[in-house]
Protein backbone atom coordinates (compact mmCIF):
# COMPACT_ATOMS: atom_id res chain seq x y z
CA UNK A 1 0.00 0.00 0.00
CA UNK A 2 1.66 3.51 -1.17
CA UNK A 3 -0.29 6.48 -0.10
CA UNK A 4 2.60 8.86 -0.19
CA UNK A 5 1.83 12.27 -1.62
CA UNK A 6 -2.02 11.90 -0.86
CA UNK A 7 -4.04 14.26 0.02
CA UNK A 8 -6.56 13.24 3.34
CA UNK A 9 -9.54 15.79 2.79
CA UNK A 10 -12.48 12.73 2.87
CA UNK A 11 -12.85 9.37 3.05
CA UNK A 12 -15.40 9.30 -0.38
CA UNK A 13 -11.69 9.71 -1.60
CA UNK A 14 -10.38 5.68 0.02
CA UNK A 15 -10.97 2.67 -1.14
CA UNK A 16 -12.03 0.18 1.85
CA UNK A 17 -8.44 -1.69 1.81
CA UNK A 18 -6.54 1.93 1.81
CA UNK A 19 -8.95 3.00 5.06
CA UNK A 20 -8.45 -0.86 6.72
CA UNK A 21 -4.38 -0.31 5.98
CA UNK A 22 -4.83 3.08 7.81
CA UNK A 23 -6.53 1.66 10.72
CA UNK A 24 -4.01 -1.23 10.71
CA UNK A 25 -1.02 1.36 10.88
CA UNK A 26 -2.12 3.47 13.80
CA UNK A 27 -2.65 -0.12 15.59
CA UNK A 28 0.71 -0.78 14.92
CA UNK A 29 1.91 2.56 15.49
CA UNK A 30 -0.38 2.43 18.82
CA UNK A 31 1.82 -0.69 19.99
CA UNK A 32 5.23 0.81 19.72
CA UNK A 33 4.72 3.96 21.04
CA UNK A 34 2.99 1.52 24.13
CA UNK A 35 6.23 -0.66 23.79
CA UNK A 36 8.57 2.22 23.61
CA UNK A 37 9.88 1.63 20.17
CA UNK A 38 10.76 5.30 18.64
CA UNK A 39 9.64 5.67 15.20
CA UNK A 40 11.25 9.51 14.27
CA UNK A 41 11.18 7.96 10.65
CA UNK A 42 10.12 11.87 9.38
CA UNK A 43 13.46 13.77 11.37
CA UNK A 44 13.76 16.97 9.34
CA UNK A 45 10.03 17.28 7.69
CA UNK A 46 7.70 20.34 8.66
CA UNK A 47 4.18 20.51 8.86
CA UNK A 48 1.96 23.72 9.50
CA UNK A 49 -1.28 22.99 11.42
CA UNK A 50 -4.48 25.86 10.34
CA UNK A 51 -7.13 25.88 12.49
CA UNK A 52 -10.21 28.48 11.75
CA UNK A 53 -11.64 27.05 14.37
CA UNK A 54 -11.12 25.66 17.84
CA UNK A 55 -9.60 22.52 18.85
CA UNK A 56 -8.48 20.35 21.37
CA UNK A 57 -7.84 16.54 20.44
CA UNK A 58 -7.11 17.56 16.74
CA UNK A 59 -4.71 20.30 17.73
CA UNK A 60 -2.60 17.96 20.10
CA UNK A 61 -3.32 14.65 18.39
CA UNK A 62 -1.01 16.65 15.17
CA UNK A 63 1.58 18.30 17.62
CA UNK A 64 2.25 14.66 19.17
CA UNK A 65 2.19 12.65 16.33
CA UNK A 66 4.71 14.78 14.36
CA UNK A 67 6.90 15.00 17.09
CA UNK A 68 6.98 11.41 17.52
CA UNK A 69 7.67 10.93 14.13
CA UNK A 70 10.24 13.62 14.69
CA UNK A 71 8.84 16.67 12.51
CA UNK A 72 8.68 19.90 13.83
CA UNK A 73 5.06 22.13 13.25
CA UNK A 74 4.22 25.15 13.35
CA UNK A 75 0.38 26.38 14.62
CA UNK A 76 -1.39 29.06 12.91
CA UNK A 77 -4.56 29.81 15.81
CA UNK A 78 -7.86 31.00 14.24
CA UNK A 79 -6.85 34.68 14.79
CA UNK A 80 -2.94 34.34 13.96
CA UNK A 81 -2.47 34.77 10.42
CA UNK A 82 -3.55 36.57 7.07
CA UNK A 83 -5.99 33.34 6.02
CA UNK A 84 -9.34 34.36 4.60
CA UNK A 85 -8.73 37.65 5.50
CA UNK A 86 -6.25 39.69 3.74
CA UNK A 87 -4.88 36.52 1.74
CA UNK A 88 -6.91 34.20 0.24
CA UNK A 89 -6.83 30.01 0.21
CA UNK A 90 -4.94 29.84 -2.51
CA UNK A 91 -1.93 31.96 -2.21
CA UNK A 92 -1.86 30.41 0.99
CA UNK A 93 -1.54 27.65 0.05
CA UNK A 94 1.06 28.21 -2.73
CA UNK A 95 3.14 29.88 0.54
CA UNK A 96 3.26 27.41 2.97
CA UNK A 97 3.44 24.40 -0.05
CA UNK A 98 6.75 26.17 -0.74
CA UNK A 99 7.92 25.87 3.33
CA UNK A 100 6.28 23.00 4.86
CA UNK A 101 6.15 19.37 4.04
CA UNK A 102 2.17 19.47 4.21
CA UNK A 103 -0.27 21.14 5.91
CA UNK A 104 -3.71 20.45 8.03
CA UNK A 105 -6.54 22.65 7.81
CA UNK A 106 -9.47 23.09 10.28
CA UNK A 107 -12.62 25.23 9.25
CA UNK A 108 -15.81 25.95 7.54
CA UNK A 109 -16.78 24.48 4.19
CA UNK A 110 -14.80 21.62 2.56
CA UNK A 111 -14.48 23.75 -0.64
CA UNK A 112 -11.69 25.61 1.35
CA UNK A 113 -9.61 22.59 2.18
CA UNK A 114 -10.08 21.28 -1.42
CA UNK A 115 -8.72 24.33 -2.66
CA UNK A 116 -5.98 24.68 -0.50
CA UNK A 117 -4.97 20.99 -1.36
CA UNK A 118 -5.56 21.64 -5.29
CA UNK A 119 -2.59 24.48 -4.94
CA UNK A 120 -0.55 23.24 -1.90
CA UNK A 121 2.01 20.58 -4.11
CA UNK A 122 1.97 18.87 -0.87
CA UNK A 123 -0.54 16.65 1.19
CA UNK A 124 -3.41 18.50 3.16
CA UNK A 125 -5.24 16.65 5.59
CA UNK A 126 -8.76 17.73 6.46
CA UNK A 127 -8.78 18.46 10.39
CA UNK A 128 -12.40 19.06 10.20
CA UNK A 129 -14.83 20.87 8.26
CA UNK A 130 -18.18 21.48 8.44
CA UNK A 131 -19.20 18.21 5.82
CA UNK A 132 -16.93 15.67 6.94
CA UNK A 133 -14.46 14.93 10.32
CA UNK A 134 -12.09 12.23 7.89
CA UNK A 135 -9.29 12.10 10.62
CA UNK A 136 -11.98 11.36 13.43
CA UNK A 137 -13.24 8.29 11.20
CA UNK A 138 -9.89 6.37 11.43
CA UNK A 139 -9.76 6.77 15.38
CA UNK A 140 -13.06 6.00 15.44
CA UNK A 141 -12.83 2.43 13.47
CA UNK A 142 -9.82 1.76 15.11
CA UNK A 143 -12.05 2.20 18.59
CA UNK A 144 -14.75 -0.43 17.17
CA UNK A 145 -12.28 -2.98 16.15
CA UNK A 146 -10.33 -2.72 19.10
CA UNK A 147 -13.44 -3.65 21.17
CA UNK A 148 -15.47 -6.00 18.60
CA UNK A 149 -12.11 -7.46 16.53
CA UNK A 150 -13.87 -6.76 13.44
CA UNK A 151 -15.85 -4.13 11.67
CA UNK A 152 -18.17 -5.70 8.93
CA UNK A 153 -21.85 -6.31 10.13
CA UNK A 154 -21.07 -4.09 12.98
CA UNK A 155 -24.66 -2.22 13.52
CA UNK A 156 -23.47 1.04 14.34
CA UNK A 157 -26.55 3.70 15.25
CA UNK A 158 -25.81 7.72 14.99
CA UNK A 159 -28.29 9.53 17.12
CA UNK A 160 -28.50 13.62 16.69
CA UNK A 161 -27.67 15.93 13.43
CA UNK A 162 -26.69 13.22 11.46
CA UNK A 163 -26.53 15.95 8.36
CA UNK A 164 -22.82 17.94 9.22
CA UNK A 165 -19.60 16.25 9.33
CA UNK A 166 -19.89 13.80 12.00
CA UNK A 167 -23.11 12.22 10.84
CA UNK A 168 -21.65 12.25 6.71
CA UNK A 169 -18.23 11.04 7.65
CA UNK A 170 -19.95 8.12 9.59
CA UNK A 171 -22.04 7.04 6.70
CA UNK A 172 -19.60 7.24 4.29
CA UNK A 173 -16.94 5.15 6.60
CA UNK A 174 -19.18 2.79 7.43
CA UNK A 175 -20.59 2.32 4.01
CA UNK A 176 -16.96 1.62 2.69
CA UNK A 177 -16.33 -0.76 6.04
CA UNK A 178 -19.59 -2.70 5.32
CA UNK A 179 -21.25 -2.41 8.23
CA UNK A 180 -24.90 -1.66 9.17
CA UNK A 181 -25.14 2.03 9.56
CA UNK A 182 -28.37 3.74 10.68
CA UNK A 183 -29.24 7.52 11.33
CA UNK A 184 -31.69 7.44 14.47
CA UNK A 185 -33.12 10.99 14.11
CA UNK A 186 -35.82 13.72 13.21
CA UNK A 187 -36.12 13.29 9.45
CA UNK A 188 -35.23 17.30 9.07
CA UNK A 189 -31.67 16.05 10.14
CA UNK A 190 -31.24 13.00 7.93
CA UNK A 191 -28.09 13.23 6.12
CA UNK A 192 -28.39 14.58 2.26
CA UNK A 193 -29.98 12.55 0.00
CA UNK A 194 -27.36 12.54 -2.35
CA UNK A 195 -24.73 11.73 -0.07
CA UNK A 196 -27.09 8.70 1.73
CA UNK A 197 -27.75 7.61 -2.57
CA UNK A 198 -24.14 7.72 -2.83
CA UNK A 199 -23.85 5.03 0.64
CA UNK A 200 -26.12 3.14 -0.26
CA UNK A 201 -24.83 2.14 -3.69
CA UNK A 202 -20.97 1.55 -1.77
CA UNK A 203 -22.66 -0.18 0.19
CA UNK A 204 -24.15 -2.82 -2.08
CA UNK A 205 -20.81 -3.64 -2.65
CA UNK A 206 -19.57 -3.56 0.58
CA UNK A 207 -22.51 -5.86 1.83
CA UNK A 208 -23.21 -2.97 4.27
CA UNK A 209 -26.30 -0.90 4.74
CA UNK A 210 -27.56 2.17 5.33
CA UNK A 211 -31.26 2.94 7.15
CA UNK A 212 -32.88 6.02 8.18
CA UNK A 213 -35.33 6.28 10.55
CA UNK A 214 -37.11 8.79 13.32
CA UNK A 215 -38.44 5.68 15.53
CA UNK A 216 -35.40 4.96 18.56
CA UNK A 217 -36.66 1.49 19.27
CA UNK A 218 -36.62 0.33 15.88
CA UNK A 219 -32.82 2.63 15.13
CA UNK A 220 -31.37 1.36 18.22
CA UNK A 221 -32.42 -2.20 18.00
CA UNK A 222 -29.39 -5.08 18.46
CA UNK A 223 -27.34 -1.82 18.35
CA UNK A 224 -23.33 -2.43 19.11
CA UNK A 225 -22.69 1.27 18.85
CA UNK A 226 -24.72 4.08 19.75
CA UNK A 227 -22.59 7.29 18.56
CA UNK A 228 -23.84 10.81 18.94
CA UNK A 229 -22.30 14.25 18.58
CA UNK A 230 -22.81 18.05 19.98
CA UNK A 231 -26.72 19.42 18.38
CA UNK A 232 -24.87 22.47 17.41
CA UNK A 233 -21.83 22.43 16.13
CA UNK A 234 -19.07 25.27 15.54
CA UNK A 235 -19.45 28.00 13.46
CA UNK A 236 -23.45 27.63 13.68
CA UNK A 237 -25.44 30.14 15.74
CA UNK A 238 -26.59 30.15 19.16
CA UNK A 239 -30.29 31.12 18.35
CA UNK A 240 -30.25 27.18 16.76
CA UNK A 241 -30.27 25.80 19.91
CA UNK A 242 -33.50 26.49 21.03
CA UNK A 243 -35.49 24.68 17.84
CA UNK A 244 -32.34 21.89 18.11
CA UNK A 245 -33.12 20.60 21.76
CA UNK A 246 -36.73 20.59 20.38
CA UNK A 247 -36.39 18.48 18.00
CA UNK A 248 -33.56 16.29 18.89
CA UNK A 249 -34.28 15.60 22.66
CA UNK A 250 -36.02 12.23 21.75
CA UNK A 251 -32.48 10.97 20.07
CA UNK A 252 -30.95 12.04 23.38
CA UNK A 253 -29.07 9.03 23.98
CA UNK A 254 -29.91 7.81 27.33
CA UNK A 255 -30.45 4.82 28.91
CA UNK A 256 -33.63 4.01 27.17
CA UNK A 257 -31.80 4.28 23.82
CA UNK A 258 -29.53 1.40 24.78
CA UNK A 259 -31.98 -0.70 26.59
CA UNK A 260 -33.10 -1.62 22.64
CA UNK A 261 -29.37 -2.11 21.91
CA UNK A 262 -26.83 -5.42 22.14
CA UNK A 263 -25.65 -6.20 25.88
CA UNK A 264 -22.30 -5.84 24.59
CA UNK A 265 -23.25 -2.60 22.88
CA UNK A 266 -20.72 0.39 23.85
CA UNK A 267 -20.70 4.41 23.40
CA UNK A 268 -18.97 6.85 21.55
CA UNK A 269 -18.74 10.30 20.68
CA UNK A 270 -16.10 12.15 19.33
CA UNK A 271 -16.17 14.92 22.21
CA UNK A 272 -15.90 17.58 23.34
CA UNK A 273 -19.65 16.37 24.89
CA UNK A 274 -22.03 18.37 26.48
CA UNK A 275 -23.35 15.52 29.46
CA UNK A 276 -23.14 17.90 32.44
CA UNK A 277 -22.87 21.34 33.98
CA UNK A 278 -19.62 21.17 34.03
CA UNK A 279 -18.80 23.90 30.52
CA UNK A 280 -19.78 27.31 30.02
CA UNK A 281 -22.02 26.16 27.38
CA UNK A 282 -23.74 23.71 29.74
CA UNK A 283 -24.23 26.00 32.20
CA UNK A 284 -25.88 28.85 30.03
CA UNK A 285 -28.51 26.15 28.04
CA UNK A 286 -29.29 25.00 31.79
CA UNK A 287 -29.76 28.77 32.70
CA UNK A 288 -32.18 29.41 29.67
CA UNK A 289 -34.11 25.70 28.82
CA UNK A 290 -33.48 24.27 32.06
CA UNK A 291 -31.49 20.86 30.56
CA UNK A 292 -28.79 19.69 32.72
CA UNK A 293 -27.53 16.87 29.97
CA UNK A 294 -27.83 17.30 26.23
CA UNK A 295 -27.24 14.74 23.39
CA UNK A 296 -26.04 11.85 25.88
CA UNK A 297 -26.65 11.49 29.69
CA UNK A 298 -24.16 12.05 32.11
CA UNK A 299 -24.92 8.41 33.37
CA UNK A 300 -24.14 6.89 29.86
CA UNK A 301 -21.00 9.12 29.66
CA UNK A 302 -19.70 7.99 32.48
CA UNK A 303 -20.99 4.51 32.34
CA UNK A 304 -19.75 1.01 32.03
CA UNK A 305 -20.17 0.78 28.13
CA UNK A 306 -18.51 4.75 27.42
CA UNK A 307 -15.21 4.01 25.28
CA UNK A 308 -14.63 7.50 24.62
CA UNK A 309 -11.42 8.32 26.23
CA UNK A 310 -10.41 5.41 24.62
CA UNK A 311 -11.43 7.31 21.53
CA UNK A 312 -9.82 10.41 22.09
CA UNK A 313 -6.27 8.51 22.69
CA UNK A 314 -6.93 6.87 19.06
CA UNK A 315 -7.23 10.27 17.65
CA UNK A 316 -3.45 10.76 18.22
CA UNK A 317 -2.48 7.11 16.92
CA UNK A 318 -4.89 7.52 13.63
CA UNK A 319 -3.66 10.79 13.06
CA UNK A 320 0.18 9.57 13.22
CA UNK A 321 -0.49 7.10 10.57
CA UNK A 322 -2.55 9.16 8.37
CA UNK A 323 1.04 11.89 8.33
CA UNK A 324 3.23 8.46 8.33
CA UNK A 325 1.35 6.95 5.30
CA UNK A 326 1.29 10.36 3.49
CA UNK A 327 4.98 11.76 3.59
CA UNK A 328 6.81 8.54 3.88
CA UNK A 329 8.67 8.34 0.85
N1 LIG B 1 -13.19 15.40 18.17
C1 LIG B 1 -12.53 16.53 17.88
O1 LIG B 1 -12.26 16.83 16.72
O2 LIG B 1 -12.17 17.27 18.95
P1 LIG B 1 -11.49 18.72 18.90
O3 LIG B 1 -12.55 19.68 18.38
O4 LIG B 1 -11.10 19.01 20.31
O5 LIG B 1 -10.31 18.67 17.99
N1 LIG C 1 -19.94 18.45 14.84
C1 LIG C 1 -18.93 18.99 15.72
C2 LIG C 1 -17.75 18.05 15.76
C3 LIG C 1 -16.67 18.48 16.74
C4 LIG C 1 -15.50 17.52 16.74
C5 LIG C 1 -18.53 20.38 15.24
O1 LIG C 1 -18.32 20.54 14.04
O2 LIG C 1 -18.43 21.28 16.07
Amino acid sequence: MNLAGRNFLKLKDYSPEEIRYLIELSARLKKEKKEGIPHEVLKGKNIALIFEKTSTRTRCSFEVAAYDLGMHVTYLDPSGSQIGKKESIRDTARVLGRMYDGIEYRGYGQEIVEELAKYAGVPVWNGLTNEFHPTQMIADMLTVWEKFGRLKGIRFVYMGDARFNMGNSLMVTCAKLGMDFVACTNREYFPNQELADYCRKVAEETGGSITLTEDVAKGCKDADVIYTDVWVSMGEPDEVWEKRIHDLLPYQVNAKAFSYAKDSAIFMHCLPAFHDLNTGIGKQIHEKFGLSEMEVTDEIFEGPRSVVFDEAENRMHSIKAVLYATLLK
